[in-house]
């Protein structure tokens, strides 16, 4: 049954692939984003590749009015919720900033579902309030101890949830703590498209392999891992989108928890070796101190998702980065390029064309 699905960042990485998975299910799909960290462009994508319209709104949920706006114009039965700030070291620098958009962005839209009687939620939450584990593969009941103030914003917005669920059992929420999403959409339209210098690995070393960046730099190999650089749960963004459509599917009065990884641990060095492999370029590094922060060890246990969501991640390492480096490749900066596959008279592009991994369409 087509539903009316409102989509908050949907301009965003992942809000943007999830928005093409609802679309190809045949769900209605409602963006809001103020574009503090995306593309009008990756919106116009959104709906040549789902060939499907998908309307939106230039709006900051800190703006309460203009967001009622929104739910007044559509008949919205849920909501995903991916705005927000995500930089860890920004949020270190900016807390203020971080606390005031993550949180009353939230409180808003969750007055704003409240008051327009909608009650099924999909949060996206991080594996970053988990801070450095005592336990690994890191289970849902691990304990939560985030370390920046961008996790810390995680954990007090799922503690929101929990207590608003607890209070009226009309609610059905589902967090979902993400590991280290990368990859791109196979057709290489749209993907990871980060502002100024990437924080993040992945992005970074696609940079260095289009010619962008000089080198990568390695922080520390003298961690207690094989070969001495941070492992990380690296998930395709492919498979993360068909992970919140499994969690809308399975929604349940209250709120419950789940980590979408791999279970699979890669390293510094084997990102940078497969991303050699896959795009046959190239990727100099130096190994530099240690990030502040950091730490050696991220890795999923995914079983309760698996069990509960009926959903796994599915795509290799390799097709993660041979989609990164496909949307890279034919976008060296991102959404600023013109593109490639724009659609001109000729029929629209087949969306699973030129990727290494096919977007599902169940
Ligand atoms: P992103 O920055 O690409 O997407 C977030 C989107 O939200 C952007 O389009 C931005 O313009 C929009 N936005 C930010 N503040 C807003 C506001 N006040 N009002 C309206 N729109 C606003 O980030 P992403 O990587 O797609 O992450 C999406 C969500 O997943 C975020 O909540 C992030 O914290 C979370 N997450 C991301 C990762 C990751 O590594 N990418 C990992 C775990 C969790
Ligand atoms: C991965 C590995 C680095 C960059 C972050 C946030 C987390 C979440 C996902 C939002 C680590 C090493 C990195 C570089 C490097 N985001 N590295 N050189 O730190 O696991 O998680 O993104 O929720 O909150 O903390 O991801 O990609 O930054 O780092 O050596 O230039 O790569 O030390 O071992 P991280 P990352």
């Amino acid at each position: 049954m087509q539903e009316t699905i409102l989509v908050t960042g949907g301009a965003g990485y992942i809000g943007s692939h999830t928005a093409i998975a609802l679309a190809e299910r045949g769900h209605r799909v409602v963006i809001v984003d103020n574009l503090a960290n995306s593309s009008r462009r990756a919106v116009e994508r959104i709906g040549e590749l789902a060939r499907a319209e998908v309307d939106f709104h230039e709006v900051d949920l800190v703006d309460n009015e203009a967001l009622g706006e929104v739910f007044g114009q559509h008949a919205i039965s849920s909501v995903i919720h991916f705005a927000g700030l995500k930089a860890v070291g920004e949020s270190v620098a900016e807390p203020l900033g971080y606390y005031r958009t993550n949180l009353i962005s939230t409180i808003n839209l969750l007055e704003q579902m409240e008051a327009n009687h909608v009650w099924d939620l999909v949060f996206s939450s991080s594996a970053t309030v988990y801070g450095d584990p005592d336990l690994l593969p890191i289970p849902e009941d691990a304990k939560l101890q985030p370390t920046n103030p961008y996790g810390r914003t995680k954990l007090m917005i799922e503690d929101i949830c929990r207590d608003v669920a607890a209070a009226d059992d009309r609610w059905r929420i589902s967090l979902l703590r993400y590991f280290n999403p990368v990859g791109a959409h196979p057709s290489g339209r749209i993907g990871e498209d980060p502002r100024g210098i990437p924080n993040n690995l992945v992005p970074y070393v696609m940079q260095v392999a289009v010619g962008r960046r000089d080198q990568v730099q390695v922080y520390g190999d003298d961690w207690n891992t094989a070969d001495g650089t941070g492992v990380r749960d690296y998930i395709h963004v492919v498979d993360l989108a068909m992970g919140h459509l499994a969690a809308l599917d399975h929604l349940e009065p209250g709120c419950d928890v789940f980590n979408l990884g791999t279970g699979t641990g890669a390293s510094v060095f084997e990102i940078i070796k497969t991303t050699e492999n896959v795009s046959g370029r190239p990727i100099p590094f130096e190994v530099i101190g240690r990030r502040d922060g950091d730490i050696a060890t991220s890795l999923a246990d995914p079983s309760k998702a698996n069990r509960n969501l009926e959903w796994r991640a599915d795509r290799s390492l390799d097709v993660m980065l041979a989609d990164s480096w496909n949307w890279q490749s034919k976008h060296p900066n991102g959404f600023a390029d013109d593109d490639p596959g724009a659609p001109t008279d000729a029929p629209a592009p087949d969306p699973d064309g030129g990727g290494a991994s096919p977007m599902p369409t169940s």
